[in-house]
């Protein structure tokens, strides 16, 4: 779209500017010819609908500095927006306010705008270069270990909070799992911890120390790679390495910045946004707790109702063309409008209608672009939300709903705190199944004997089905499995004998997998123990102990 309203063509956009001295003239949220300032919006929802009314499924607005865009409304019309390579791109060098330099470099949106030599940015054979490197690096991914590492990294959260029976789960759950995961994929849970957590937190609200947020977690990424590019392992780092695509010290760093970045903001939200929606919803809750909906299909309902991204900033028209009755002119910029898109009338009649079952929402785009990631996302959400309700059956909002807060920005829109309380229970061991009538967490051993015949008598475990294939619920696959959430049973007293031991250096000791092995120290004191669950290993992993993190998903 070309910078000035009076260029604007099509049927609907013929907006009479206002006489002078108008009072729409310059009020707060209309800019010139009329034009909506999305940033200005006070509920973008509305406003879309309101555009919608007017333009139909393709409107002009304006961005920041009054700098003009289409936004996408249409279902319709955003899918043959992301499919249509021929005729849109990702490439926003083509981009005409920025060629004509009304796009200044401080703009808030320039983080998204300024082109980067990656593979959302890229189109055609630099593309499948690029991507396919990610994506081949994303097929070795061992997605029973992951989900099994998703559920153990879950009891770890939980078990930092679960004796207190209150929580804030934004910053205490939904921010933590993706990042706890991800570090694990790609090869660096040593890394994995509140910093990190925070360094991402703070360079995706852009404040003042978002540069050196992103030195931070830059200087992890880098150093990761530098230490697979000398001894590669079995990890996502190094698989994207050894990709015949052949990806410089830069692009490495630039695409694993990039699948941190995307799989921790999106994730986040996506574990945020169904919590809430139990939490707040009393007919969502009692179909998850009576069996008509199961976890995987309450996350699926959660990314048509509230997409992780609301928007994509964005796609460029490679040559004049026409979309949802609009003309489009070579270098004009279009807002992919997944939240507008997912509630298109001509598709969802009734938005109360539940969905379940149905993923044709646009929370993923489509395309040659769309999310490589998304079944991770998917398991995360699905693994996490479920051994959550598994662990606090009785967990309620701990606010009025009204007073939920969130912070909105045209691209997404973020639960600030989702505070809860349920009832306190005892920490729970995280080799074993999440369950609200818990296994003791483990005595740390102080002393090892090879021998059949325990010295004391050991604590004797439920059968715990394998976590890769256990629960339907649990499923990221279009299983259509109905395993409810279980129902609420009496907690145990928060003073239970040996369930209440405290946080004790758990998870690295023999007695709880069987093997007879230790690993990082077995007594559990040495630098090997796990006393909040961020696991910090003494030396290098040897073939055996490789076997056994792949075997226990961590
Ligand atoms: C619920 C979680 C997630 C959501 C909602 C989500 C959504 C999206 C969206 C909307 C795009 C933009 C597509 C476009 O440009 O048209 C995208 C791209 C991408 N996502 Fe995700 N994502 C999620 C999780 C992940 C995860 C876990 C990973 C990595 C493990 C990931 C990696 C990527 C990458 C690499 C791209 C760029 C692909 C390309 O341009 O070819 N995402 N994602």
């Amino acid at each position: 779209m070309t910078p000035e309203p009076q260029h604007l063509t099509g049927p609907d956009d013929r907006i009479p500017a206002p006489p002078p001295g108008c009072p729409a003239h310059g009020a707060h949220g209309v800019g010139p010819g009329g034009l909506h300032r999305l940033h200005e919006a006070p509920d973008l929802g509305d406003l879309y609908e309101q555009l919608r009314d007017r333009h139909g499924p393709v409107a002009p607005v304006l961005l920041h500095d009054d700098v003009p865009m289409w936004v996408v409304l249409g279902h319709t019309e955003n899918l043959h927006m992301v499919r249509t390579p021929s005729q849109f791109t990702r490439d926003s060098r083509i981009w005409t306010p920025l060629k004509e330099g009304m796009v200044k470099p401080d703009h808030p949106l320039m983080p998204h705008i300024a082109w980067q030599p990656i593979c959302s940015h890229a189109e055609g054979d630099e593309h499948k270069r690029l991507r396919g490197a990610v994506t081949a690096a994303m097929a070795t991914i061992d997605h029973r270990g992951l989900r099994r590492h998703i559920g153990r990294a879950t009891q770890r959260l939980v078990n930092r909070f679960c004796g207190t029976g209150r929580a804030d789960l934004v910053d205490q759950f939904a921010e933590h799992l993706p990042m706890a995961v991800m570090c694990e994929v790609l090869g660096m849970p040593e890394e994995y911890g509140d910093r990190l957590v925070q360094a991402a937190r703070d360079m995706l609200k852009g404040t003042e120390t978002a540069i050196a947020s992103n030195d931070y977690i830059m200087g992890c990424l880098s150093g990761l790679a530098a230490r697979r590019r000398a001894r590669p392992e079995d990890d996502f780092t190094s698989h994207l390495i050894a990709d015949p695509a052949g990806l410089n010290d830069e692009e490495v760093g630039q695409h694993l910045r990039l699948v941190l970045i995307a799989a921790y903001e999106a994730t986040a939200n996506l574990l945020a946004n169904t919590i809430r929606r139990v939490l707040t919803d009393p007919g969502f809750r009692a179909q998850l707790n009576g069996g008509q909906m199961t976890v995987p299909e309450a996350v699926e309902q959660s990314l048509w109702d509230e997409p992780p991204f609301s928007t994509i900033f964005a796609y460029f028209a490679k040559q004049e063309t026409e979309l949802g009755g609009q003309r489009i002119r070579r270098g004009d910029g279009l807002l992919l409008g997944i939240a507008p898109g997912n509630v298109d009338p001509r598709v969802r009649p009734d938005l109360a209608a539940d969905m379940q079952g149905n993923r044709s929402h646009l929370a993923f785009s489509g395309g040659p672009h769309e999310c490589p990631g998304q079944d991770i996302g998917r398991a995360i959400a699905d693994v996490g939300v479920d051994k959550l309700l598994m662990r606090l059956p009785d967990i309620r909002l701990d606010c009025h709903e009204d007073e939920l807060r969130w912070t909105e920005s045209i691209a997404s829109q973020h639960l600030v705190e989702l505070p809860v309380r349920f009832t306190p229970r005892p920490q729970q061991d995280v080799m074993a199944q999440p369950s609200h009538t818990p296994m003791p967490v483990p005595q740390p051993r102080t002393a090892w004997e090879i021998s059949t015949v325990p010295a004391t008598p050991a604590p004797s475990p439920e059968p715990v089905p394998d976590e890769g294939t256990a629960g339907a619920t649990v499923s990221a696959g279009p299983s259509r499995g109905r395993t409810a959430v279980a129902a609420e049973a009496p907690a145990r007293p928060a003073s239970a004998p040996a369930a209440t031991a405290p946080a004790a250096p758990t998870a690295r000791t023999a007695g709880t997998t069987g093997t007879g092995v230790g690993i990082g120290g077995g007594t559990g004191t040495g630098p090997g123990a796990d006393p909040g669950g961020d696991f910090v290993p003494d030396r290098p992993l040897g073939a055996w102990q490789r076997f056994l993190r792949w075997w226990r998903g961590y």
